[in-house]
């Protein structure tokens, strides 16, 4: 329990008693999660919620740029929910919506209009989505792409990078995280390990694993490879780890790779989507992949994902080659939420104030590093950017984040939570549509105090 800061507590916990404001304490969460232990597994129901801070948290209500505890905590709020809530939280115009249209039902085992109007709306805006297909979150998403991208070829195996995410599902969960740089092996030739236990033995060898950034092993490895590589799947920006953006030439250099020994390109744009541009990393970086996945920022916290790309590949779901299906795709609620978030972004065009906002954050952040002498480095493009305590000036791949020290971002990220300002546990920050620059001021305020005391 850690003293709060008296202007901050004025700020945030106005509802509450003075007594119960000087002291931040998680009390009424620890008992919910002793209460679902018994019945939840682990208290949870995704296994990065265990590693809350300082456990799993238990919430009530989110506002704007604010979500609130159990315990009448307040924070201001940098995880948006893992990424979804481009908007913040509770816009009103996504929650009228979803209401709005579930008035007429909630799930057809049809087709509806709206569903129409999404697609042809994503259509427009997303350069390389010429035909796609609703289902229900990232990780399946990624695996049509995979599932397409075989069919297609005719190849059996993907290349991916070491450091990215694309899921929980069986082919995507190795090489996620290592014990040490030495635990990965050679760059040319890095190890796989499995994420979890409970993995088909055959599905370690479905890919090949390379640090990502680095065009000249690229090509080398896609020449001797390409004769068994049906895709290549990349996230645009590597969020996941470090929030690495590409470097000069390597998205340009993959593409015409992957032309030339035709194997799929797929942009894992479950982070950069919506988020980096409304037209995604695609846009931004004006690079066309064959096949794309969005999810997370696309509905705003609905389950709802996408699987697009140019017509040539989404063709095989067209003409059933490739079998794509769901009970619960494209619900009336997760496509009036989709559409809305949409609407949303169209009319208000945050972008420009979400890299403003998240440049202004990242120089603030380290103007308080230097004056609290820590070596903090601060990288990304600004809607979303990373933190991690390292003498490095530049994290350009997975092997570099091993130099961060792990032990004291979990002081930090503990320290901030405990001053209200929350931050994804690996030291990623989302910037949302709905924080305004005093939220930004006093996430520097707090960051200027924590990082003298860590
Ligand atoms: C880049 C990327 N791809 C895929 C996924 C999986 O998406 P989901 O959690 O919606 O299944 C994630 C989730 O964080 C992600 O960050």
């Amino acid at each position: 329990m850690i003293l709060r800061h008296q202007s901050f507590k004025t700020n945030l916990r106005s509802s509450k008693s003075w007594s119960f404001m000087d002291l931040y304490t998680y009390k009424k969460s620890s008992e919910l999660l002793d209460r679902a232990r018994k019945v939840l597994a682990g208290g949870v129901s995704s296994e990065f919620r265990k590693y809350n801070h300082p456990h799993a948290l238990f919430y009530t209500h989110g506002k704007g740029s604010r979500v609130y505890d159990v315990d009448g905590n307040e924070y201001l709020d940098f995880t948006l929910s893992q990424g979804p809530l481009i908007l913040g939280h509770s816009h009103p115009h996504v929650l009228q919506s979803v209401q709005q249209y579930s008035q007429t039902g909630q799930l057809f085992a049809g087709q509806h209009i709206r569903e129409v109007e999404l697609a042809e709306k994503i259509n427009a805006i997303i350069p390389g989505a010429e035909l796609m297909r609703f289902c229900l979150d990232g990780s399946e998403a990624v695996q049509t792409a995979f599932r397409i991208a075989r069919a297609k070829t005719g190849k059996q195996k993907f290349l991916r990078f070491e450091g990215q995410y694309h899921g929980w599902l069986d082919n995507v969960c190795w090489g996620i995280a290592a014990k040490s740089t030495e635990a990965l092996g050679s760059r040319e030739e890095p190890n796989v390990f499995p994420w979890t236990e409970g993995l088909p033995a055959g599905s370690g060898n479905e890919f090949i694993v390379l640090p990502w950034n680095d065009l000249e092993l690229l090509k080398q490895t896609i020449e001797k490879h390409h004769h068994e590589l049906a895709a290549v799947i990349t996230e645009p920006v590597m969020c996941n780890s470090g929030c690495i953006e590409p470097a000069d030439g390597f998205l340009n250099g993959l593409r015409e790779l992957c032309t030339k020994f035709g194997i799929a390109l797929i942009f894992d744009e479950v982070i950069t989507g919506f988020r980096l541009s409304l037209g995604g990393a695609q846009s931004y970086y004006n690079i066309s992949p064959d096949l794309s996945v969005f999810a997370k920022a696309i509905a705003s916290g609905y389950p709802l994902s996408v699987i697009a790309g140019k017509r040539e590949w989404m063709k095989l779901i067209e003409d059933a080659r490739v079998i794509h299906a769901g009970t619960m795709n494209s619900s009336n609620p997760t496509i009036a939420a989709a559409l809305a978030t949409i609407e949303v972004l169209e009319k208000e065009n945050p972008y420009k104030r979400l890299f403003i906002y998240g440049n202004k954050l990242m120089e603030g952040l380290r103007q308080a590093a230097a004056e609290a002498n820590q070596n903090l480095l601060v990288q990304g493009p600004g809607p979303m950017f990373n933190i991690g305590f390292t003498p490095l000036k530049r994290i350009k791949d997975y092997r570099d984040t091993f130099t961060c020290d792990k032990a004291k971002l979990g002081k930090f990220i503990g320290a901030m939570h405990d001053h209200g300002i929350r931050i994804i546990g690996r030291g990623l920050w989302y910037i949302s549509a709905a924080h305004r620059e005093e939220d930004i001021d006093l996430a520097i305020e707090k960051a200027k105090t924590v990082l003298k005391t860590i």
